[in-house]
């Protein structure tokens, strides 16, 4: 289906069902994402002071003013490619309510189906979460076992939804070290995914950054003993193949929340030049008023990769 070509658009969700439903189009918006319609259509450019407006399907109606403010603001052509999540606080918010760790972690649950569903939505075409890291073993056990029934339990609810929406889940990280029954788990949800189109969804599960960079140089090291390449050279390119996240953009948008101001061992390589966005909120309470406003601060920021602010290239060219 090629939006755009009408006045009206098809749109199909979750929240809907599979049936779809009709909404037109309006003089000064653009109807941007179809949930899962995994298209390569870019939004043509209406709108005013050049901005190309962002207007949502009914799948993802602004819950509020405030909301619909928010999605007014944001322009199409300026969003992440990538946009890479840690979430924390999820203990925290649960002692704040005097309930165990764990009400905060399922709590939490929410938060990442709210954002999963959004950047989806948005035709972002890369999303990244930190679900569980390489030093969260050393948690309490009952902790950690309720992690992974956590995710045992969202893969088995939400994975005919990420399919149906044409998401791709990879899961990146050490395999080995999980449960058995999680990797079978995480195995098959891969496998069922793998030739979806639209967004690439990948969950961080017995990650670590440097143990990351680790594996990917002893691949490299592999790849030249096996093929007797003794005259090759690494290159940064080299490198990126062989991380987890091979085939990904690099993350452009890295948003922490619970106000913690560090990377926490997370996509060392890959966030080299992302922009940073920390807010206090935590994680259980992050919406997705909040998610756009993150979006909207990445898009006032001038991205210079060490070069010069365009302003002032003008002005010394
Ligand atoms: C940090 O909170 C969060 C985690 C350890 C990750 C768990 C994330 C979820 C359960 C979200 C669900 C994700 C998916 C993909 C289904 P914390 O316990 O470190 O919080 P604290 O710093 O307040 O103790």
């Amino acid at each position: 289906m090629k939006p755009g070509a009408g006045s009206t658009f098809v749109l199909t969700g979750p929240d809907r069902g599979v049936e779809p439903t009709r909404i037109s189009k309006c003089a000064h918006t653009v109807l941007f994402q179809l949930w899962g319609a995994g298209s390569s259509w870019s939004p043509p450019k209406y709108g005013i002071r050049g901005i190309n407006r962002v207007k949502v399907p009914d799948s993802l109606k602004p819950s509020g003013v405030e909301e619909e403010r928010l999605f007014a603001e944001l322009d199409a052509n300026k969003l992440p490619q990538h946009v890479a999540v840690i979430m924390d606080g999820n203990g925290r918010w649960a002692q704040r309510r005097h309930l165990p760790r764990i009400a905060g972690h399922r709590a939490g649950v929410q938060s990442a189906r709210t954002v999963i569903e959004s950047c989806a939505r948005l035709n972002i075409p890369a999303l990244t979460l930190y679900a569980f890291s390489m030093e969260n073993w050393r948690r309490p056990k009952a902790e950690i076992d309720f992690l992974m029934r956590l995710l045992r339990e969202y893969l088995r609810k939400e994975l005919p939804v990420i399919h149906r929406n044409n998401i791709r889940l990879l899961v990146i990280g050490r395999p080995d070290q999980l449960p058995e029954a999680v990797r079978t788990d995480v195995e098959r949800a891969m496998d069922q995914t793998a030739k979806n189109s639209g967004m690439q969804l990948a969950v961080a599960l017995n990650y670590g950054g440097r143990a990351e960079l680790v594996d990917a140089f002893n691949r490299i090291l592999d790849r030249v003993r096996n093929n007797g390449l003794a005259n090759a050279r690494v290159d940064e390119d080299m490198i990126s193949q062989h991380l987890y996240t091979a085939g990904l953009p690099d993350p452009d948008l890295l948003i922490r929340t619970s106000g913690e101001m560090r990377v926490s061992n997370f996509l060392l390589w890959q966030i080299a030049y992302a922009e940073i966005y920390v807010t206090e909120t935590l994680w259980p309470d992050f919406t997705r008023a909040q998610l756009l406003e993150a979006l909207l601060d990445f898009q006032k920021r001038e991205r210079r990769y060490g070069g010069l602010a365009e302003t002032r290239q003008r002005v010394i060219a």
